[in-house]
């Protein structure tokens, strides 16, 4: 892509990089993700929101030098993180005359990040206005969506929203404008789940504030433009809300098939019970499929094996990804067989530090599940379909 032409003078100068396949060594890319950029030609100054990912600067620049972009006086910042500051120090080279718009925070990290020196910075604060003649960007602060440093810049004259990461997507399948496809809303999902979720009331907060404003357009720094707004804002709206769906996620790993056959047994009796149960054999599953299904899941029940007395690290890293991530599931359990000793449970219920759900007992076993281990599964199964009853 070039420069594409979005509506009034606003222009989308991103890059798609769809062979990309992992986000921050820890976020899985199915389908890569894209770093948008825009470019805002007013009738008296000009300005790019936000920049590019430190690989494609070179690709970037090149596109802005074919754009016949000879002259720039803002770069407007909305997020310190590389991925979309990545190119300010380049372009604050090639355009001397430019200055680098931003809140205070996301000045302190960007200099911190990119050395780039004080004084190309303009430092603005929450409800300011920069005109560009015809066009006026304001400036809302947003922390935590999910930096400190976050804000959104609203076009007033054109009603065009860009909100940097928030409300984004990492999805590569579209022209310009979203699709609004089943496809999308499970990226938009999965980003959503990785990337905000752990600030899911900042974001509620601000899903508030989006509606308000009403914009025409939404313009996100990852995935697809939204030229029907609606779209995004009633999934964030149920995303971020307090309900949770009659929905158990059953993420384990098992050794020797002894805590599989408990999970199996126990998935059977709740999805008999019309409980929407999925179980993940955390070996051989993607982690942002996992952090996508404990969006709005109730109930979580970790599996696992018992490996040097403890719990298997497969499960361990599940249970600190749920507990990092802050999904807002209401009950969990611990399920698993050993063979010789240990304490599987302690150290699962001790990395719960930050989420708080309702303990439901615990049925561990020892060796091969026998029927009376089987009918303690049986009676977890009723007291979790106890507590969906009351959803
Ligand atoms: Fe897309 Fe927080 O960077």
């Amino acid at each position: 892509m070039n420069m594409i032409p979005i509506k009034n003078n606003v222009f989308y100068m991103g890059l798609k990089d769809p062979d990309r396949t992992i986000f921050d060594q820890l976020v899985p890319l199915p389908q890569g993700t894209s770093y948008n950029s825009y470019f805002v030609k007013g009738s008296e100054k000009t300005a790019l929101i936000d920049t590019m990912y430190p690989k494609m600067i070179n690709e970037f620049m090149e596109n802005l030098k074919k754009a016949g972009i000879e002259k720039l006086d803002y770069i407007i910042s909305n997020h310190a993180e590389q991925d979309h500051s990545g190119a300010i120090p380049v372009l604050v080279e090639k355009f001397p005359e430019a200055k680098i718009v931003t809140n205070a925070k996301c000045k302190e990290n960007i200099m911190n990040m990119l050395h780039v020196d004080e004084s190309k910075f303009i430092v603005i604060n929450d409800g300011d206005e920069l005109s560009l003649g015809d066009k006026t960007a304001k400036f809302l602060i947003s922390p935590w969506v999910h930096w400190p440093d976050t804000m959104f810049t609203y076009l007033k004259e054109d009603n065009m929203l860009f909100t940097c990461d928030f409300l984004g997507a990492h999805y590569t399948q579209y022209d310009l404008f979203a699709d609004c496809s089943p496809a999308l809303e499970e990226a938009a999902k999965r980003y959503y789940a990785e990337i905000i979720m752990p600030f899911r009331n900042f974001a509620k907060k601000y899903t508030v504030k989006v509606r308000e404003i009403n914009p025409d357009i939404i313009l996100p720094s990852h995935g697809p433009i939204y030229d029907k707004p609606d779209f995004i804002l009633k999934l964030y709206e149920d995303w971020t809300s307090d309900n949770v769906k009659n929905k158990v996620i059953i993420p384990y790993v098992s050794m020797y098939d002894s805590t599989k056959i408990l999970v199996e047994r126990l998935q059977s009796a709740l999805i008999k019970a019309g409980i929407e149960t999925k179980t993940f054999d955390l070996i051989n599953s993607d982690e942002g499929e996992l952090a996508m299904e404990i969006v709005d899941c109730a109930t979580i029940v970790l599996g696992s094996s018992m490996v040097l007395a403890g719990p298997h690290p497969g499960v361990v890293s599940a249970a600190y990804i749920v507990n990092a991530l802050r999904p807002k599931f209401r009950h969990y359990s611990i399920i698993g067989s050993y063979g010789w000793g240990g304490n599987l449970t302690g150290v699962l219920e001790g990395m719960f530090t930050t989420v708080k759900p309702e303990k439901i007992d615990y049925v561990i076993v020892k060796g091969l599940p026998d029927d009376e281990d089987l009918a303690k599964i049986d009676n977890l199964a009723a007291e979790i379909i106890e507590k969906h009853k009351t959803l």
